[in-house]
Formats: structure tokens, C-alpha cells, sequence
């Protein structure tokens, strides 16, 4: 889950990252009212937003006084930044900023290992720095068992050229943002700009954080972080349900038991939807035990979006067999009645196969098609899914 800047912000001063005040407003008013409350001759109004390049976009503007601020609340609350519609801004305290530097921790999958990347030239331009530059930009190893210790910290300030009076300064603030990283079980942590103010303090300007869900359990407060107004519905009430769902963009409804048999599936469907001008519209994994409530709890996802023209059941009979799974599916569709107006596919193979093929045939339901193999399945649920799109 990524976290919103003024999100970052929190977990930064809660573990003692040097940051400025800042206050979320989600009209001008308040806007107006946090400028007030900060009492800064200068405040930035930031757009709240889970994409970087804000600056860049306009959603980054300096205030210089409450009025100033409101004005540029205005502007930029309801702005599209790649997608993404604003609906907060935070007002920042103005720093008075002398340089701009970088820092990054996360989590780096390929060496089995963490990476810090730190550069004296921070600021909007650093992805352009790593491509054109890529020596400015340090990178060095850090020890998941030992994390970012003083002498870590002073290997990563010396690697990236700080001067050794700065390199001092911000070595204790790297120990601190470390202590983010591994407290709040972050893959995750960035702050672009890391700034040295004229006054030569360091402060936190810009954070970005990831946190790993699978360990939210540890974290009780973490759940108060996630934004459920900006989920998709579908992928909200899934997670409600315990599905294993993901949200995709085309007209084909897809369940399946067990994440590789869906992700075939998602593959094959893609492949026979091409020359139908059809999409797979979701994964979603049922799991090995495929209850008639798991089915029907699945269906009920499937159906209620708008865009999935068709379903493409298609599962593999294994420890739950065949007939089971049959009577899933017809359990499902007798719970659901007349709520499923869509065709559904159904291809059933493995473990005792023949009865769940029969339980579904004596059922008879109109708008139930069975296939024999997964290809034949995924080529009629691409013909019936463009034809009632
Ligand atoms: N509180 C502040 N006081 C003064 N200047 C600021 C403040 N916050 C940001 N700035 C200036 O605005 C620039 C852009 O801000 P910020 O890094 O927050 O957004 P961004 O980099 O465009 O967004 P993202 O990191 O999401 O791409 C900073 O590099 C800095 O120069
Ligand atoms: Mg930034």
C-alpha cells in the first residue's frame, strides 16, 4: 500500500524524521484556516496525490498568505494528475531551502537484499539524474540484520559526496529514516527533496512510502492509513469477502481455482478475445475448497461490474472434486436467482469430472454453457462477451 505525502509526513515525525508542520484540507476554506493555524510567512499547497511528478504538473504552488493559499487551494483541488483526481491538499510550513538532496531505502528484490540510493542533487529532476548520471546517484547495500547503523549511515553520505560537515548532518537523520523502514514494515521509503535549510538544518520535504500489507497484522494502526473512498468499490468489497480479486479493464469475467490455473486463464482469454475485441475483466481465485458460498461470493463481485459482459468459470477439479465444485457453481446460481443476467462458461475438468459435468447438464440453467477444454471455453466466452457488450 502506498501511503499519501502527509501520511508519510506523520510516520516520519513519529519517528523522528525532522519534517515542517503540515495540515490536510480538503476545501480552500480549510486551506485557508491550516495556513492560518501554521502561521509561516510562506506555505506550499501540495496535491494530494499516490503519483510523483506533482511539481512538474502544477499541483505544487507557494502561498504567502492564508488568502494566497485558499486561492491556490482552489486551483488545485479537483486537478487530474495522471489520473488521479485531487480531493486533499496539504499545507506545508515554506522552508527556506538551500540545497535539495535524495535519499531512498527499499526493498531490492533481486540481490535478496535492501538498497539506499542517496545523491547531493535532489529535487524534480532525479529520475533524469539516474538515467543521464547514474554515478551521482549512490547506491550501497544495506544488511537487512543490521539496518542503517551510524557507520551505514556515514558509508552512505560519503558514497553520495556529501561534504563531511553536511555528510554529519544527515547521517543521524538516514539512522532515523531507517527506523521507519523497519518499524512500519515499509518496502518502501523516499524523501526527494532531503533539504538543508539556509539556517542549515535537515528537514523532510517530500516522503513517499510503501508498506508491506502481509504484515499489517503487527500493525493495527496501519488499517486506519488505507483510503477506501479512492478503492475501487469491487476490489473493496472482494477484500471484504477474502477473495483473492484484482480488478482489470476488459469485458470478461474470470474465477478459477488456485492463482496459476487463473492466470493461464487470464492468458487464454486475452489471446481468444483478440479477434472478438474482448479483455479478461478480473482475476479472481477461489482457492483449492471452492464452496458454493465462495462461488456465489465470487459471482456476486463478477456480476455487479458494469463492464464484465460475460464469466468464464473455469476449474480444475484436484482435493475438491469435480461434483463438488458442480454443486458450488449450482448452489451459487440458485442464491443468486435472478440476479445473473449474464452467460456464463463453465469448463470443469480433473477429479471426478463426468459427475460435475452431469450435476451442471441436469441443472440445465439457460444462460450456462459448458466447455470441454479451457481453449474452447475461452473462445466462446470471448464470442458471447463481445456480443453483449
Ligand atoms: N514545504 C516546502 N517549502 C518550500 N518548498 C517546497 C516545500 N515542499 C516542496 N517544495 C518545493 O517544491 C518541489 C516539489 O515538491 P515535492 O517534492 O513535494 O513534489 P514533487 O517532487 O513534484 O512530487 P513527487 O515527489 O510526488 O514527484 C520541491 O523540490 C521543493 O523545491
Ligand atoms: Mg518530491
Amino acid at each position: 500500500m502506498d501511503l499519501y505525502e502527509y501520511q508519510a509526513r506523520d510516520l516520519f515525525e513519529r519517528h523522528g524524521v525532522p519534517v515542517l508542520g503540515g495540515v490536510v484540507a480538503e476545501d480552500p476554506a480549510a486551506a485557508k484556516a491550516g495556513a492560518e493555524k501554521l502561521g509561516t510567512p510562506v506555505v506550499v499547497v501540495k496535491a494530494q496525490v499516490k503519483t510523483g511528478g506533482r511539481g512538474k504538473a502544477g499541483g505544487v504552488k507557494i502561498a504567502k498568505s492564508p488568502e494566497e493559499a485558499e486561492q491556490q487551494a482552489s486551483e488545485i483541488l479537483g486537478m487530474d494528475i495522471k489520473g488521479h483526481t485531487v480531493h486533499r491538499v496539504m499545507i506545508a510550513a515554506g522552508a527556506d531551502i538551500a540545497e535539495e538532496y535524495y535519499f531512498s531505502l527499499l526493498l531490492d528484490r533481486a540481490n535478496r537484499n535492501y538498497l539506499a540510493m542517496c545523491s547531493v542533487e535532489g529535487g524534480m529532476e532525479i529520475e533524469q539524474l539516474a538515467v543521464e548520471r547514474p554515478e551521482a546517484l549512490a547506491r550501497v547495500a544495506v544488511d537487512p540484520n543490521v539496518g542503517i547503523d551510524a557507520a551505514k549511515a556515514k558509508e552512505i553520505v560519503e558514497a553520495a559526496n556529501f561534504d563531511a560537515e553536511t555528510g554529519a548532518k544527515i547521517a543521524p537523520v538516514l539512522e532515523k529514516l531507517w527506523d521507519v523502514y523497519k518499524n512500519e514494515d515499509a518496502t518502501l521509503v523516499e524523501v526527494n527533496p532531503l533539504v538543508k535549510t539556509g539556517a542549515g538544518d535537515i528537514v523532510a520535504l517530500d516522503g513517499k512510502i510503501t508498506i508491506d500489507e502481509n504484515a499489517g497484522f503487527r500493525h493495527e494502526d496501519h488499517a486506519a492509513l488505507v483510503d477506501v473512498a479512492s478503492e475501487d468499490p469491487l476490489e473493496t468489497k472482494a477484500k471484504a469477502l477474502d477473495l483473492n480479486y484484482v480488478k482489470l479493464d476488459g469485458e470478461v469475467g474470470i474465477i478459477g481455482n488456485g492463482a496459476g490455473l487463473v492466470m493461464s486463464t487470464l492468458d487464454v482469454v486475452a489471446y481468444a478475445g483478440e479477434s472478438h475485441g474482448v479483455k479478461p475483466a478480473n482475476f479472481l481465485d477461489i482457492g483449492g475448497g471452492a464452496s458454493a458460498e465462495v462461488m456465489a461470493n465470487g459471482l456476486d463481485v463478477i456480476l455487479n461490474d458494469p463492464q464484465v459482459a460475460a464469466v468464464f468459470v473455469n476449474v480444475f477439479g484436484g482435493i475438491t472434486a469435480c461434483d463438488a465444485v458442480a454443486n458450488g457453481i449450482v448452489g451459487a446460481l440458485k442464491k443468486e436467482g435472478d440476479a445473473i443476467s449474464k452467460p456464463l462458461v463453465v469448463r470443469l475438468d480433473g477429479n471426478n469430472v463426468e459427475e460435475g459435468r452431469k450435476i451442471l447438464a441436469d441443472f440445465a440453467h439457460p444462460l450456462v454453457t459448458q466447455a470441454d477444454t479451457m481453449d474452447g471455453g475461452a473462445a466462446k466466452v470471448a464470442e458471447l462477451a463481445a456480443a453483449g457488450k
